[in-house]
């Protein structure tokens, strides 16, 4: 299975700054990188016209960072599923841990959204992830596994579903996971996935939380580890693109 390595670009940058990224980025993907990972970048909204006009025709996929779980009408400010699809963007990262925290998404919400992502032709990067206290509690996966069970919503697939893992504590903060730790998880989320999901063996669980070039290779060499969400590191191409070449296969590859 091929790597994905997906940019959350939360809110950051501008226009030109989307564009000049956007453009260094499809630049930097040879044979070499496209042989092993699959990339997605999710920038603001307002940005996506100007980053798909530059991807559409690479490898490069977009993607948005939330839709509404309404088709259209009187909801101010949303924007649907199906506009993220006839944007141009083939993913959409929902139940991101900062959504649930400062907007109060619950996981019947995220379901819902999802829900309506599927529908529209798009897949979901559903995010889940455990607290700091939760984690000392020892809690972690009872904490995810209730989450997967209320996010997995009708008409998901081994397709259009991808699970993002990402400990609370570790985004934007510089900590990680130890890999025992993430391979544990992982192991645990495809465990619980194979009781959803037909062909759950193929849906991707990434892993998310202070993913950089330096500690990439320990990651996604895991069994389970099908690709890192970069929040911070995919604000600049050459971290970005820098993990994907960190990827354990690559390594092997420019070693020979
Ligand atoms: P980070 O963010 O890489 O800056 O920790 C990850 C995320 O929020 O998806």
């Amino acid at each position: 299975m091929k790597k994905l390595i997906a940019g959350n670009w939360k809110m950051n940058g501008d226009l030109a700054s989307a564009k000049s990224l956007t453009q260094e980025i499809v630049n930097g993907l040879n044979a070499n990188v496209l042989e092993t990972c699959d990339f997605v970048v999710c920038p603001p909204a307002l940005q996506i016209a100007a980053v798909q006009e530059i991807a559409a025709n690479t490898a490069l996929a977009v993607g948005a960072q939330n839709c509404s779980d309404q088709d259209k009408g009187a909801f101010t400010g949303e924007i649907s599923a199906p506009m993220v699809k006839d944007a141009g963007c083939d993913y959409v990262i929902l139940g991101h841990s900062e959504r649930r925290q400062y907007f109060a998404e619950s996981d019947t919400l995220i379901k819902d959204k999802a829900v309506k992502a599927y529908a529209a032709g798009l897949a979901a990067i559903i995010c889940v992830g455990e607290t700091e206290s939760e984690r000392e509690a020892g809690k972690e996966q009872d904490i995810v596994g209730i989450q997967l069970s209320k996010v997995l919503g009708e008409g998901a697939t081994a397709e259009n579903t991808v699970i993002a893992y990402e400990p609370v504590w570790a985004i934007g903060t510089g900590k990680t996971a130890t890999p025992d730790d993430v391979a544990a998880m992982h192991d645990f989320i495809r465990r619980f996935l194979s009781e959803k999901l037909a062909d759950s063996e193929r849906v991707r669980i990434l892993y998310g939380g202070s993913v950089k070039p330096a500690n990439a290779q320990e990651l996604l060499s895991l069994e389970n580890v099908n690709g890192a969400l970069i929040g911070g590191a995919s604000l600049k191409a050459e971290d970005f693109l820098g993990i994907a070449n960190a990827a354990p296969q690559l390594k092997a590859q420019n070693a020979a």
